[in-house]
């Protein structure tokens, strides 16, 4: 996997559209835990953790948890915030990646891995097959890999920010809203946006690429804020 727009964008990112990206996973992390009730046992790998809202969200609740991510601002948060779990900078570059999670998790199998709105963000849809292939070594046998928040041909900008707006109105956050559409507007984001489409992939690209790999692929309506995206459980067929 080679180093996009994309991926020099989130290497730089600091604190932007925090706001609305913390509603956003926490929305997540409750709907996912309606799906599957976490224990205090289960190991959760979150790949492409961001700055650690993942961790806050389950911070009362579960300390089994890894993170990596490739930008080492947003691990160094994570550590900061969350000394009992586990973060591990990572790279834009999968074989770099096999090398670093093979050293720092040696042998170790995971419950649930998350790509939470990480895959809109990669090249292709190569380097999305690469990623599931290195990771779904680090399932356990029962364990779920969880891709969410996926832009397919179905994403509708409009919609996505409708359910947004509905969602901060619902919740008194309209200023969040605000912020997160001026930063959407006025910052590097739209630059790199215009250079960089994000990636879009399709519900028989990802069947395609779970078939490839012996996986079993389901997909699962609303986990993420954003109706018009798409998510899908990968888990090893019995
Ligand atoms: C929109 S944020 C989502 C963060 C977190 N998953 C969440 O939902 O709260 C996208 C994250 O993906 C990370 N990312 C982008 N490209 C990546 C790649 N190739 N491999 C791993 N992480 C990546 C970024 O650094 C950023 O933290």
């Amino acid at each position: 996997m080679s180093t996009t727009g994309w991926g020099n964008f989130w290497q730089d990112q600091r604190l932007s559209f925090y706001a609305v990206m913390k509603m956003a996973t926490s929305y997540f992390v409750s709907e996912f835990e309606k799906l599957y009730p976490l224990q205090p046992t289960d190991q959760l790998f979150d790949y492409g953790c961001g700055p650690g809202f993942v961790a806050d969200s389950l911070a009362t609740r579960i300390i089994q948890l890894t993170g990596a991510d490739i930008n080492d601002f947003f691990i160094k948060e994570c550590r900061k915030n969350h000394p009992a779990s586990r973060f591990l900078l990572i790279t834009t570059d999968t074989a770099t990646n096999k090398k670093i999670l093979g050293e720092a998790l040696n042998g170790k199998h995971f419950d649930y891995i998350l790509l939470l709105s990480i895959i809109q963000y990669f090249k292709s849809a190569n380097d999305l097959d690469e990623v599931i292939g290195m990771l779904r070594h680090y399932l356990k046998p029962q364990g779920k890999l969880i891709i969410a928040d996926v832009l397919d041909e179905n994403t509708s900008s409009l919609k996505d920010a409708f359910s947004l707006l509905m969602y901060c109105i619902k919740r008194g956050r309209i200023g969040a809203f605000a912020g997160f559409i001026s930063y959407l507007l006025f910052s590097d984001y739209r630059k790199i946006s215009k250079q960089n489409k994000l990636l879009l992939v399709s519900e028989n690209t990802i069947r395609a690429i779970a078939t490839r790999l012996g996986l079993h692929c389901e997909k699962v309506n609303g986990l993420t804020l954003q109706r018009s995206r798409s998510n899908y459980i990968l888990s090893h067929t019995r």
